[in-house]
């Protein structure tokens, strides 16, 4: 099964839904949907709007982040995992380098992914090195402690997904070489099947576009994609696909 997921980040109004309306329609009469899932993750705003209305339909809702602390607490403008699902999300992200970067730590991340799972939330879990850490070949150092210290044996793997993003690749037009991220793939599958004693699927984030998706789909152990920029386009998430499997 492959992965195509946009995260929209702070994008999106309730008429965006007409984005999602096209991607919909195209996924229902697309000969290889059985072999993807795609999902989507609106701003909060829009997750009760959008589930609903596509509950029964080819996209998958999800969140882009939830809060550390779970059902209710007294912390302004905090979303929890309990809050998530019952508004009718499937999925959430957690550990996207832009909620790294404000503060979360791996203990905070700990705690999203365990009472995400409580609540039957699926999980994107983002890893990736920065540039520096990248230039100091520190890649593989930096996404083990990003698993290991974050993700263990106990959990419920089969809800786990672990989206690879360098974060100089992240809006930058970057992409990593076939050679590089194919080590990487192999790499985060060995470190999680020593976790797990299974492997989880692993997916490339990071300026990922149609013309780009042809490369990426040469690397077999890639399973699929995080899709910033290029989600908020229905075109560009359709060819994305159509070229995956073209
Ligand atoms: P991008 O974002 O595709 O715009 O680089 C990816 C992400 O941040 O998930």
């Amino acid at each position: 099964m492959k992965f195509f997921i946009g995260n929209w980040k702070m994008f999106g109004v309730p008429k965006s839904i007409n984005i999602l309306h096209k991607i919909n329609f195209f996924i229902s009469k697309d000969k290889n949907r059985n072999k993807y899932r795609a999902i989507i993750t609106p701003p909060y705003t829009l997750i009760e709007s959008y589930s609903k209305y596509f509950r029964r339909k080819k996209i998958i809702i999800g969140s882009q982040n939830c809060y550390k602390k779970d059902p209710f607490s007294s912390n302004t403008a905090a979303v929890s995992p309990y809050m998530i699902r019952k508004v009718g999300a499937t999925y959430t992200i957690i550990g996207h380098s832009d909620n790294r970067a404000e503060g979360d730590s791996n203990t905070d991340l700990k705690s999203k992914v365990e009472l995400a799972l409580k609540n039957k939330l699926k999980i994107i879990y983002c890893i990736g090195e920065n540039k520096t850490q990248k230039i100091n070949k520190k890649t593989f150092t930096v996404l083990k402690n990003q698993i290991v210290k974050v993700l263990n044996r106990k959990l419920k793997s089969n809800n786990i997904i672990i989206a690879y993003e360098p974060i100089w690749s992240i809006g930058t037009g970057k992409i990593p070489n076939n050679k590089d991220l194919l080590k990487t793939a192999i790499f985060i599958k060995k470190v999680v099947k020593k976790v797990f004693g299974k492997t989880l699927p692993v997916i490339y984030g990071g300026s990922v576009d149609e013309n780009n998706v042809k490369m990426f789909k040469e690397i077999k152990e890639i399973d699929g994609f995080l899709i910033g920029g290029a989600s908020k386009s229905a075109k560009k998430f359709i060819d994305i696909i159509k070229n995956y499997y073209r």
